[in-house]
């Protein structure tokens, strides 16, 4: 029986697999034990499109992991993406209250259990409902009520919600190789785990994750999360725009994205040549940097209007937030950040994860943001368990059977820096929604 506070996080990508087990260490701090990445081929735009494909590649990145880490996984918590996944915003009144009372843990539950049925929608699941702040008898912009005294009592939170059928798809696939579920985490919460500041998610941010297939998207402001979003669109787009100009194959046509696109080619080798294979063609199609980067530029300035088209949201619209952070393969693209900068017109970094320590050099890229993402919010906000070793060892017993499936990753969240002591508290009293 394994005593460490061992967990495991799969990232089911549109291009890849990537399983991480990390470990907690008695300071709070997180180490990786093993990582194990594998290609995938079975999503289409973070959606299961073929369950095989989606489940080998499952079983063969948990295997390189347990066998990097020496233990088996057992369990997991899974991220999720694809363009069903919406958020909303909700104010609620939290009732009992009888004249002026201490707030206490048990009004904070209650909270996320009235917020939780009022951010509800009839045919989807609630993914996570998250506390944005609480108004105490009429003064709003209360972080943490705990220990407050009040005759009324309101929370806003943030709620994502996603749809069943692409949710279960996904959990078939996962639990096919083997592995329970012991709770599901939206891929841009867990992007922005990895790399945002606490001054960022305070001043303000819009947190991108351009992967393969997707393109998540969060923003943050006064350090509590305000909108999720995904768009179905990611690298993919790219190279498919090279395979359908030069009549490529997608392979031929990644190859030449990896090696010579630029989204602003500059002009010393814009005129450079090279040789892309054309299906049909007996000699390689002479091409130049140029017209690959046209390409390009135009489908970055694409992909980042329809960002900030979603993002034009009534409730986002007062918030004057002027940083955005960059993650995902996508932005790997030479030129990328250089047209973000361009269209948001603000101030544009790109990140890649930290927080974790032990993370293998080649795994310290943006491709891996939200993998490592989902083990540190897992770890710091959802009941300690172990997912490594032949036995499960949970203080919530019921939590860790791996069909847990939904309602087992339902967490809300206090404002970050109150989440870690927060979660503490709760991991005895897992909120029943
Ligand atoms: N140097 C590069 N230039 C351009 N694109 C790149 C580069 N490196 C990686 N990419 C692109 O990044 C994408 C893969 O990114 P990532 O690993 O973040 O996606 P994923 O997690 O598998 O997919 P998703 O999150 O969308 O489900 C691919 O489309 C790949 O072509
Ligand atoms: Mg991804």
């Amino acid at each position: 029986m394994i005593q460490d506070d061992y967990r495991a996080a799969i990232d089911v990508g549109t291009t890849k697999v990537c399983t991480i087990l990390g470990k907690k260490r008695p300071d709070g701090s997180i180490e990786i034990a093993g990582v194990g990445v594998a290609p995938c081929s079975g999503l289409k735009r973070g959606l299961v499109a073929d369950p095989e494909a989606t489940t080998s590649a499952v079983m063969a990145s948990v295997g390189a992991a347990s066998k990097a880490a020496g233990m088996p996984i057992r369990q997991a918590y899974l991220g999720l993406t694809g363009s069903h996944v919406e958020s909303r915003n909700v104010w609620s009144k939290v009732d009992g209250f009888s004249g002026v009372t201490v707030v206490t843990q048990e009004d904070v539950r209650r909270a996320l259990a009235v917020a939780s049925e009022d951010a509800a929608v009839e045919g989807r699941d609630l993914l996570h409902v998250i506390p944005r702040s609480y108004a105490l008898d009429g003064i709003y912009g209360v972080r943490n009520p705990l220990g407050m005294h009040a005759a009324e009592m309101y929370v806003q939170a943030h709620a994502i919600l996603g749809d069943r059928h692409p949710i279960e798809s996904l959990q078939a696939a996962v639990r096919a190789a083997g592995i329970g579920i012991s709770g599901l985490i939206v891929e841009p919460v867990a992007a922005a785990e990895a790399v945002l500041t606490d001054a960022e998610r305070e001043e303000g941010v819009i947190l991108a994750d351009i992967g393969g297939g997707t393109t998540d998207v969060a923003v943050f402001y006064e350090g509590s999360i305000v909108h999720t979003t995904v768009l179905p669109i990611g690298g993919y787009q790219f190279t498919n725009d090279i395979a359908i100009s030069f009549n490529a194959t997608y392979e031929e046509s990644e190859r030449i994205k990896l090696r010579f696109a630029s989204a602003v080619p500059d002009a010393r080798t814009a005129s450079e040549e090279f040789g892309i294979d054309s299906q049909g063609m007996d000699d390689p199609l002479i091409i130049t940097r140029r017209e690959i980067g046209q390409l390009m530029s135009e489908r970055a300035t694409e992909l980042m209007r329809l960002m900030m088209k979603k993002l034009d949201e009534p409730h986002l619209n007062g918030l004057r937030i002027s940083q955005m952070v960059l993650t995902g393969g996508g932005v790997k693209l030479d030129g990328f950040q250089a047209i973000a900068r361009y269209i948001f017109q603000g101030h544009v970094r790109t990140a890649s994860p930290r927080g974790a320590e032990g993370l293998p050099v080649e795994r310290q890229d943006p491709q891996f943001s939200a993998s490592v993402g989902l083990l540190l919010w897992g770890m710091r906000n959802l009941p300690r368990e172990s997912h490594a070793g032949r036995k499960a060892i949970t203080r919530t017993g019921g939590r860790s059977n791996g069909g847990g499936g939904l309602r087992a990753s339902f967490r809300g969240l206090l404002p970050r820096s109150k989440a870690t002591k927060a979660a503490k508290r709760e991991s005895a009293t897992p909120v029943g929604v």
